[in-house]
């Protein structure tokens, strides 16, 4: 008979640990015009366990004081049960605007409602402007400057239900982080880098939902925080020996301190090559005590740093891969694994064109052969990229 092996936790997506913050710190120095947490969060005796390259997967909680103004402007006390999407049981308002639902993204669904409601002759006619049949780009950047709490300040005197506004809302979804520590060098702990998402549009201040969670509303050892392991396909060689070259500005570093803390508490042989970047040295080189240990030890072979506002033309992590070229290709011919992650929006992708000019310029490849070479690093799984 096949025994299958227990699940290790019971702990999962759809189940998550109520998990305890153990530290918050700005990594960031005095004078900094970032703000960049590290997090420990306390996993100790859950049973949850992880590889470095998995994410931690958090749920969080909206901030008290839009879910407050949001009850006032429907007119509702917070304490009518209503049902949010997916779920069968009633919760109360109060808590489905906390935990069930997302309060930002409203949809084009909400201006059809308004449409209907609205007895007002100006608010019928902006409607149905940004409603009309060629006004999908006009809707587009009207709905992408507003949360619903906008809405129902904009368009006074439409009247939605609690059931129905939730009936508006989409699922709170969780939200990813890379994880930053190995559990060999600090089990029970989950390391995390987190960047809170704070802006300004339509006029008023935005807070990103988890990260600013995080980073500002959790209580230290007192409020829980929903949390499970999101396993990942970015990892280490399974080969100890092969050398790693991590790209990692920003909050992108996160898992390549995971990944030198393994390959150290495990005595890995292969060489380690960081690229890390963000706007200053003297404020924002993150864990750069570390890396400078690292390199004091030789358990970094190199850390290239690309500060983007230390000059006055922009330098970043890109410029640093094409300066070192001759390098990179010697270690990439060599079997070195090739890492990147952060942000996907540009980073990555001018990454990904400075790995093709180097191996176009050092290797001496045509276009499409770099872009040969590059697909079955891929396929390698040599070129592997975290990116958001
Ligand atoms: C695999 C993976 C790993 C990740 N690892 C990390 C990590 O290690 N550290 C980390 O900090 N994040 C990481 N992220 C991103 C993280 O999951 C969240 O997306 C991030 O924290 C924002 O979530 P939030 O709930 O705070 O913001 P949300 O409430 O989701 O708001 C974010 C949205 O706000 C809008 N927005 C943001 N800035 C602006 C602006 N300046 N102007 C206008 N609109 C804006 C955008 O629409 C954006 O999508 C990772 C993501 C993935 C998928
Ligand atoms: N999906 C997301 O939610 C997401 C993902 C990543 C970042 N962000 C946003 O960015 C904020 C900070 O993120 P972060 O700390 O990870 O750092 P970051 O903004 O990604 O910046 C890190 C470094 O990368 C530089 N950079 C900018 N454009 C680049 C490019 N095309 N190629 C290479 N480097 C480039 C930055 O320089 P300059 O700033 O001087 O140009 C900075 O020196 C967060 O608060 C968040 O709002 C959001």
């Amino acid at each position: 008979m096949h025994l299958s092996t227990p699940p290790l936790s019971a702990y999962t997506k759809d189940n998550p640990l109520p998990a305890k913050l153990l530290e918050n710190r700005v990594l960031n120095k005095d004078g900094s015009g970032k703000d960049t947490r590290h997090l420990v969060v306390d996993i100790a005796g859950s049973g949850l366990t992880y590889s470095v390259g998995d994410s931690l997967g958090v749920y969080a909680s909206n901030r008290p004081q839009i879910v407050e103004e949001i009850i006032e402007l429907i007119e509702a006390t917070g304490n009518e049960p209503v049902v949010p999407p997916r779920l069968t049981a009633a919760v109360s308002l109060r808590e489905a605007l906390t935990t069930k639902l997302s309060l930002g993204g409203p949809t084009k669904k909400i201006l059809e409602t308004f449409a209907a409601k609205t007895t007002e002759v100006k608010q019928k006619a902006q409607l149905a402007e940004l409603l009309a049949p060629g006004a999908k780009e006009l809707r587009e950047v009207f709905l992408g400057q507003r949360e619903f709490i906008d809405l129902l300040e904009e368009f006074p005197g439409v009247k939605l239900a609690p059931q129905e506004l939730a009936d508006h809302l989409r699922s709170m979804v969780p939200r990813l982080y890379s994880i930053a520590s190995s559990p060999k060098l600090y089990p029970g702990q989950v390391h995390l880098l987190v960047a809170p998402v704070r802006y300004e549009s339509n006029g008023r201040r935005r807070y990103g939902v988890c990260s600013t969670f995080l980073a500002d509303r959790v209580t230290r050892r007192k409020t829980p925080i929903p949390v499970f392991i999101a396993e990942s396909h970015f990892g280490l060689p399974e080969d100890p020996a092969k050398d790693i070259i991590m790209i990692g500005p920003g909050t992108g570093v996160a898992p390549f301190r995971a990944f030198v803390q393994e390959r150290v508490a495990t005595s890995a042989t292969g060489r380690n090559w960081l690229f890390f970047g963000d706007q200053h040295q003297a404020t924002d080189y993150l864990y750069g005590d570390e890396w400078k240990r690292l390199l004091a030890e030789g358990r970094m072979a190199r850390v290239d740093l690309a500060f983007s506002r230390d000059q006055p033309q922009k330098i970043y992590v890109q410029d640093r891969i094409r300066e070192t070229a001759a390098e990179l290709w010697t270690w990439i011919k060599g079997g070195a694994h090739f890492y990147v992650c952060g942000d996907a929006h540009r980073m990555a992708k001018d990454v990904d064109a400075a790995l093709h000019q180097v191996i176009i310029g050092q290797g001496g490849l045509e276009a499409a052969q770099a872009a040969n070479y590059v697909k079955q690093m891929k396929k390698d799984k040599r070129y592997q990229r975290d990116v958001y």
